[in-house]
């Protein structure tokens, strides 16, 4: 029997004990051995729950039962959830996170602990969600040099902007709607303001370049400045606006890391991605671009992938770990000297002066009373300094993506 604990009876913990009860034929088969919940930790009670008699409020109880071998962690944050993680691992008991704020936090120093320890720490669901991308990437693209990685890592953000763009609303009755349905939290900041994004790109940074990228000082910008004046002008322009975490590896190792919305022709692949839909964007030296897509976000599909680790650490111990990275931080490319063409916003009646700083500017449209172009490449800095010089006159700008 494995016997299995899940740190955190919330939305993605109970699809966890969901899909091991509902699946368990198959999750056992495929782990060599019958999987069971033994144990639930969470500080509620849940009376009249069907595992009611499961749920423990000391950690102590789980982590003393050498019965107990894998771990679930779903409880979020970077308090109990490191305390309780690294206490698990240091017993040799594997753990399986969807906990993206740890991974990016304190990834290495757990692989590193999971390693001496003869166990497993895996974070499958901690990005995109239930699609498998962390152990494509480690597994089935292992030979590749992974030169960028670019995905709609958040699952909110792009319902809203999805819908902004069907259905011309603005951002803040979007928002609402998005709410309203459960996409958004009530503080919906970390996912309106790319924090979300900037964890889960970070993690697909340290996986790539083998270095640690610090989530809180990556260059984040979240999408709650683009209004329905630039999803109509970018729409009719080609393009729709996603938000994108963009993770580049340059000849000479540096990384750049970055969150921001992009302009994104409609004829690329990632401007079908749409509603709650993630998609992973991965280009390796040899193979060139690959794509994987799914739900990135809900309780079975995040659930599902949590599982899954639960049957790599049960088959495969230690073996199955991820390479992982060291605690150094990755030699930090300049973002001011990347290259872009930018989309521009102005009112039609200024449209004429502000294109006079951008040489070669390519598509133009008007809609009403305003007017998007954009620019020829140019480096960020060089965009800086021209829009500085029409700051009055630009209502708004964002990069394309190419
Ligand atoms: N708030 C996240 C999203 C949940 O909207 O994608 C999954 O990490």
């Amino acid at each position: 029997m494995i016997q299995v604990a899940v740190f955190g009876y919330g939305t993605v913990g109970s699809g966890v004990v969901e899909v091991i009860d509902r699946n368990n034929s198959i999750v056992s088969d495929n782990s060599g051995d019958k999987v069971n919940v033994k144990y639930i930790l969470d500080l509620r009670d849940f009376p009249g729950d069907p595992n009611e008699s499961k749920i423990v409020h000391d950690v102590d109880v789980i982590l003393n039962d050498d019965e107990v071998s894998i771990i679930c962690e779903t409880m979020g944050g970077v308090g109990a959830a490191y305390k309780f993680t690294k206490a698990a691992l240091e017993k040799g008991k594997s753990v399986c996170s969807s906990n993206k704020e740890l991974v990016a936090k304190h990834g290495a120093e757990l692989i590193q602990v999971a390693k001496a320890h003869g166990c497993a720490y895996l974070f499958e669901a901690s990005v995109g969600g239930g699609i498998p991308v962390l152990r494509t990437i480690t597994t089935a693209l292992t030979a590749e040099r992974i030169t960028r990685i670019a995905g709609i890592l958040n699952g909110t953000t792009n319902f809203i902007l999805t819908k902004m763009e069907q259905d011309g609303a603005d951002f803040a009755d979007t928002l609402k709607i998005a709410q309203d349905l459960g996409y958004a939290e009530k503080d919906p900041t970390a996912d309106i303001e790319g924090h979300d994004t900037a964890r889960k790109i970070s993690i697909l940074s340290d996986i790539m370049s083998g270095h640690f990228i610090d989530s809180d000082a990556v260059q984040t910008e979240g999408i709650t400045k683009i209004t329905s004046s630039d999803i109509t002008l970018a729409a009719k322009a080609g393009y729709s606006i996603k938000l994108l975490g963009l993770a580049s590896r340059y000849e000479d190792d540096s990384v750049s890391t970055m969150v921001a919305p992009f302009l994104v022709a409609k004829s690329h692949p990632i401007a079908g991605v749409n509603d709650v839909f993630n998609a992973v964007f991965v280009t390796g030296n040899m193979l060139g671009e690959t794509m994987y897509y799914g739900k990135g976000a809900g309780k079975l599909a995040t659930a599902s992938a949590v599982v899954a680790d639960v049957i790599d650490a049960a088959r495969k111990g230690s073996s199955c770990m991820y390479k992982g990275w060291d605690e150094t931080l990755a030699p930090a490319a300049s973002l001011a000297d990347a290259e872009y063409r930018f989309f521009v916003r102005c009112a039609s009646d200024d449209a004429d002066a502000v294109k006079a700083l951008f040489a070669g500017v390519q598509e133009s449209v008007t809609e009403g009373s305003e007017t998007g172009f954009i620019t020829s490449k140019m480096t960020q800095s060089g965009f800086d300094a021209s829009a500085a010089k029409a700051a009055a006159m630009i209502l708004g700008s964002v990069r394309v993506y190419e």
